[in-house]
């Protein structure tokens, strides 16, 4: 029967993993998945990690299941991360997942279960797991204009116009920082905006925040996540732990749905649990765990915000030094825009063939829509990066 399975392709920052891992060109460069590397390009596990890791071993004295939602203490911190003092606990729903990527498939399914011909309006462009997850999940979905390739920022216009026309109980799905891939973030102007749209078209804000701390800071990077929370009852948010706390493999992700009143909470917390029943039963606990020993010890929270802090200022400095080196390579400032972006990723603006013409003539591994890891490059790969970018594209 296996014979008439058609696999399905594997979108394109997985191909490129593949094809990075099964190059031998020892010249090769990762800037494809989203992965940070210092400057010496590891990606090591973070010493608060270590410390927590240290401690639960230490202390923990069974590994028992939870509840379905995962743990309670976890739910408390993510919530305090994310969305501060904005919204009472007792309004939010919240869930453990299998990393952030769990999150979003949790909050799609809810959202299908509730309003299953829902459109789910996505920006143009996306990480490529939103509309995949979606569409999967038989939603519609609707692209939503965001990135203006012309002058490297963000079509203020276009978005606003294109989300003027979600119906009630539609999901508008923005980035809650650190754009992927774009790099293009919302002013705090355009979050009060978007809010207000949301007021007056009824559609459900879904906040996909991956990278808190990766561009401005925590608080910052939290910023537009809590006007929205403020403004409308009800928001859906997914959250990840894989790059502010280096957790990738350990799967740490909540999924949170704001609820108008705490009746309504109670009911959307059954129900997420149930979707965990239903996907995987219980969460994965020892990252969860991890993250909850590191948030709840000064000590230990002190000596994270300051690695994160330093990751996040290593990736400005790189982002200034490789527009330097393109500068001084192109004569022209073509991609300045890479300075001012934010978080891990940029799109250089590259063609397919470029891409292509990158990774075959110079082992550089960019993805196919152009998306550069800027956390991959190293202060050694940045003049050879530089000089192979200005020669393919001109
Ligand atoms: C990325 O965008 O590269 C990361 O979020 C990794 C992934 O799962 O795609």
């Amino acid at each position: 029967m296996f014979e008439t399975l058609t696999p399905p392709e594997t979108d394109q920052i997985l191909r490129i993993m593949a094809l990075y891992a099964a190059d031998e060109r020892p010249q090769k460069v990762d800037l494809g998945v989203g992965v940070y590397r210092t400057a010496d390009g590891r990606t090591p596990v973070m010493a608060a990690v270590k410390q927590a890791e240290e401690r639960i071993w230490q202390s923990q004295e069974t590994k028992s299941y939870l509840g379905l939602a995962g743990d309670p203490g976890f739910h408390a911190v993510m919530r305090d991360l994310i969305l501060g003092d904005t919204v009472p606990a007792s309004r939010v729903a919240a869930l453990a997942t299998p990393g952030g990527t769990g999150a979003v498939r949790q909050i799609l399914e809810l959202t299908r279960n509730l309003t299953p011909d829902a459109t789910v309006w996505i920006s143009d462009p996306s990480w490529p797991n939103h509309s995949s997850i979606a569409g999967y999940l038989g939603l519609n979905l609707r692209l939503y204009r965001y990135y203006d390739p012309e002058t490297g920022g963000l079509d203020r216009d276009g978005m606003m116009a294109d989300l003027a026309e979600a119906k009630p109980g539609d999901v508008v799905l923005l980035h809650g920082c650190c754009h992927n891939p774009s790099g293009v973030e919302l002013s705090l102007q355009d979050w009060r905006d978007v809010g207000a749209l949301l007021q007056r078209t009824g559609a459900i804000p879904f906040v996909d925040i991956a990278y808190q701390g990766f561009g401005e800071g925590l608080e910052e990077d939290a910023a537009g996540t809590r006007i929205l929370a403020g403004m409308l009852p009800e928001v859906l948010i997914a959250a990840s732990c894989s790059k502010n706390f280096g957790l990738y493999r350990d799967r740490v992700g909540v999924a949170f749905a704001i609820t108008a009143d705490d009746e309504t909470q109670a009911k959307a917390q059954a129900t997420l649990a149930f979707l965990n029943r239903q996907n995987y039963s219980f969460p994965p606990d020892h990252g969860a765990r991890v993250v909850e020993t590191i948030l709840t010890d000064p000590g230990l929270t002190e000596i994270w915000r300051t690695e994160l802090r330093e990751m996040r200022e290593g990736m400005s400095a790189t982002r200034q030094s490789i527009a330097d080196a393109l500068r001084a390579e192109t004569s022209s400032d073509r991609f300045g825009f890479l300075a001012s972006n934010r978080g891990m990723f940029s799109l250089i603006g590259a063609t397919p063939e470029q891409v292509e013409a990158l990774r075959d003539e110079h082992a550089i591994y960019v993805v196919g829509d152009g998306r550069m890891n800027i956390a991959g490059l190293t202060p050694d790969s940045i003049p050879y990066v530089a000089r192979a970018v200005a020669q393919v594209m001109g």
